[in-house]
């Protein structure tokens, strides 16, 4: 007879949301197949993936605008498409600004708790608190057509959390945002997941990902084909490796290019910057500096550093990881 289980493991709390084999063709033309993810309260996960993959077609999915043609998506255990209730623990801020422009802060906010059924009586409380959680006080008389693209972005997430869902969801909520504004969006979306919040996001900022998120994950071709902590996945496929990048101090003509390649060097998005991955990082930076250096091909500065998720978005990308 098996005695009762007792564990002294904490109680995990229940996901917020559950997708178990997503599944989703537009036209024939497959797009989801097959995506597994649970979220928890208080993380943030940012859903990672070239133009593409998916992310906008799970993202619709999970919000009940699509039904997946298999699998299924669960908010607190209901499905969204079946029972309108769900959505109402999911607040989501779209990739373009979803407000209305020529209304202010606060009065989008009010039309927004108003179509979220935030009762009457706690109206004025819950659209001054989504003010505060996202810093947007201040502009709180402003109309959106006059904020810079920080504000309003958080201003969008204000009118998402207004209801106080336990899920915000953020659809590339960095672009058109300036870095300083980014950070005040990050500061944002921290806060929230502080609060229990769990986030899900979806970024082509790798920057902002590796510094924001709990978890990542990346979809290629509608699947999920790497997902963990930020710092367990580098360290897991760079080990001791470390990334040169050399910084040039000029554009280079192709016979340049084929030096740096032969050099073992990989152009990033930016035509002046070369990376490669050494084991050896510091030595090879030196040997790399003069050897560029009699090439004719001066070296601005050489940076070592740990790898980071861009590097580890490239391995996934061109299928060295995660095949
Ligand atoms: N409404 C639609 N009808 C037909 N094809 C679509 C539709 N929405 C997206 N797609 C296609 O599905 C694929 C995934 O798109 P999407 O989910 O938007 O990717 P991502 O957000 O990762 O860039 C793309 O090939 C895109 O062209
Ligand atoms: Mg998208």
């Amino acid at each position: 007879m098996t005695p009762p289980s007792v564990s002294s493991d904490p109680p995990v709390a229940a996901p917020v949301l559950t997708v178990s084999g997503a599944v989703h063709a537009y036209g024939g033309k497959p797009v989801l197949r097959g995506v597994d993810l649970v979220l928890h309260p208080g993380e943030i996960y940012a859903l990672l993936g070239p133009n593409g993959a998916g992310k906008t077609t799970l993202i619709r999915a999970i919000c009940g605008r699509i039904r997946p043609d298999e699998g299924v998506v669960l908010l607190k255990g209901l499905d969204p498409t079946r029972v309108a209730g769900a959505r109402s623990g999911l607040g989501l801020v779209p990739q373009e600004i979803a407000l209305y422009p020529n209304l202010t802060v606060v009065e989008n906010v009010q039309t927004f708790a108003a179509l979220a059924d935030v009762p009457r009586a706690g109206l004025p409380a819950a659209v001054r608190r989504a003010l505060e959680l996202t810093r947007t006080i201040d502009r709180a008389h402003v109309p959106i057509k006059h904020l810079s693209g920080g504000y309003k972005r958080r201003a969008n997430i204000a009118a998402a959390i207004v209801h106080e869902p336990g899920l915000l969801i953020l659809d590339e909520p960095t672009v058109g945002v300036d870095l300083d504004a980014r950070e005040a969006v990050d500061a944002v979306i921290r806060g929230l997941r502080d609060l229990g919040v769990a986030v899900l996001m979806t970024t082509h900022d790798l920057d902002q990902a590796g510094a924001l998120a709990d978890r990542v994950g990346f979809l290629r071709e509608g699947r999920l084909v790497l997902e963990g902590e930020p710092h367990a996945l580098i360290a897991e496929a760079f080990g001791e490796r470390m990334e040169v990048q050399v910084h040039l101090a000029h554009e280079v003509d192709a016979a340049g290019e084929g030096r740096l390649a032969a050099e073992g060097l990989e152009r990033t998005s930016r035509s002046t910057v070369w990376t490669r991955l050494d084991a050896d990082g510091y030595a090879a930076a030196a040997k790399l500096d003069k050897g560029l250096r009699e090439a004719g091909l001066t070296p601005h500065e050489i940076r070592v550093r740990e790898p980071s998720l861009a590097n580890l978005f490239s391995l996934v990308a061109d299928r060295k990881l995660a095949a």
